[in-house]
Formats: C-alpha cells, sequence, structure tokens
C-alpha cells in the first residue's frame, strides 16, 4: 500500500491574519495533487481563523504543541479538546525547539502524543539528532530513544506521522542530502518494525524536516522512505506549494 505523501507546514511563532491569509488562500488557488496531505500549522490564536479560511479537502489544520491534561489549572497550554473544536486535525509534538527551548523531556513527549491521539487528533512526532549527536556518530541511538520513550505508551500509530529532523539542518539552509535521509529514514522504518511489526512500519509516514524548499524537495522524490516534508521558513513563502508539489 503506497503510503500518501504529507506536508506539513510549521509556521513556528510567525504570522498575523493578514499574512496567513495570504498564505492559504494560495493554498487553496493552487493546483496541487489529489493524493497529498497538507497541513498547515499556525500559532495557535490562528487555528480557528486558519481552518475556516481552508478549502481543499487534502488540506486540513494542526497546531504546534497541546498538553496532556484535558482542561483545568494549566495557564498557557493549549487544550487538544480545544484544538479540535476550532476544526484542527493535527498536532505537532515533540519539535526540537519544544524540546530544547522549553525542555520537554522524551517521557512528555511521549505522553502528549498518546494524549493527543486517544482524544483523537493526528499527532507528527518529530525526532531528530543535534550536530554533536551527529559528530559523535550516535544519530540512531537518539531517534531510537526518541521514539522509544513513545512506543512505551502508543501502541496504535494509525495516526502518527514521524517527522526526522535533524537539528542541525533546521532553520540553516543545510538540508540532510537525500541519500542521508533515505538511510536514516530507513533506519527508522526498520526500527518501527522491530518494534512495532512489520505493518506499522510500511503504515507509517515518515517525513523529512530541516531546510526543505522549494528547490531541494524535487531532489528527494525518488528516495522511497521519505514520505513528505515538515517545512518550517519555506512554508511562509509562495515555493510551499512547489514542495507540495514535488512528487508529482
Ligand atoms: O518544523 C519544521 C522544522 O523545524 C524545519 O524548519 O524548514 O525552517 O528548517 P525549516
Amino acid at each position: 500500500m503506497a503510503r500518501t505523501f504529507f506536508v506539513g507546514g510549521n509556521f513556528k511563532l510567525n504570522g498575523n491574519k493578514q499574512s496567513i491569509k495570504e498564505i492559504v488562500e494560495r493554498i487553496n488557488q493552487a493546483s496541487i495533487p489529489q493524493n497529498v496531505e497538507v497541513v498547515l500549522c499556525p500559532p495557535a490564536p490562528y487555528l480557528d481563523y486558519a481552518a475556516g479560511l481552508v478549502s481543499k479537502p487534502q488540506v486540513s489544520v494542526g497546531a504546534q504543541n497541546a498538553y496532556y491534561k484535558a482542561a483545568g489549572a494549566f495557564t498557557g497550554e493549549n487544550s487538544v479538546e480545544q484544538i479540535k473544536d476550532v476544526g484542527a486535525k493535527w498536532v505537532i509534538i515533540g519539535h526540537s525547539e519544544r524540546r530544547t527551548l522549553f525542555k520537554e523531556t522524551d517521557e512528555e513527549v511521549a505522553e502528549k502524543t498518546k494524549f493527543a491521539l486517544d482524544q483523537g487528533l493526528g499527532v507528527i512526532l518529530c525526532i531528530g539528532e543535534t550536530l554533536e549527536e551527529k559528530k559523535a556518530g550516535v544519530t540512531l541511538k537518539v531517534v531510537e530513544t526518541q521514539l522509544n520513550a513513545v512506543i512505551a505508551q502508543v501502541k496504535d500509530w494509525t495516526n502518527v506521522v514521524v517527522a526526522y529532523e535533524p537539528v542541525w539542518a533546521i532553520g540553516t539552509g543545510l538540508a540532510a542530502t537525500p541519500e542521508d535521509a533515505q538511510d536514516i529514514h530507513a533506519s527508522i522504518r526498520k526500527y518501527l518494525s522491530e518494534k512495532l511489526g512489520a505493518d506499522v512500519a510500511e503504515k507509517t509516514r515518515i517525513l523529512y524536516g530541516g531546510s526543505a524548499n522549494g528547490s531541494n524537495a524535487v531532489t528527494f522524490k525518488d528516495k522511497k522512505d521519505v514520505d513528505g516534508f515538515l517545512v518550517g521558513g519555506a512554508s511562509l513563502k509562495p515555493e510551499f506549494v512547489d514542495i507540495i508539489n514535488s512528487r508529482n
């Protein structure tokens, strides 16, 4: 079974109503393939607004983070129920900026992933190594440890998309080569197969993230374990449409 090509746009802490309207309308008006899934992840205050603007069935909206408690005295957190209530279908969990700047541990990432899935959101689960870890040759060990925490809590991976995002490639303009990405993705899939079974591994989409753009996306086209992209900076620009169209 072919895995549906998936492109996520992580706007991070960028944008306003005007710029988000422009981005969504550009995608609404673009010719994009039926067999692609696009998820736009604006900052939380704009989820409702963005969800209301989307007009293509292949396009939905996601949050950039969500907490592992339904409601209560958790000032500043995003609620899964509220994310769903405004029409969003997905949430990014475990982005390296959350892990590094906001000190999210593997266990918290796993708890958030489990809670969001249990409540019916799809999860874009981010994993990836730092430059120091890459230099030390421990990339696989790092991503396996990050995956292990989630594997321990989540048995049904139907609504999980894994985003492999080497931290050294994020926002640097220095993307992994398609060959290197393919190697790591294949290893991640093998690991998922060992831990969760061949069927889960075969069905789980593994995205690449880190300086993906309108020019380099097409160079990943023949990489069989690269099932799409999680895009930061370029998702704010017209070239995002080229990334969405890079498989066709
Ligand atoms: O979530 C997206 C990643 O952090 C990639 O960001 O495309 O700006 O390098 P970037």
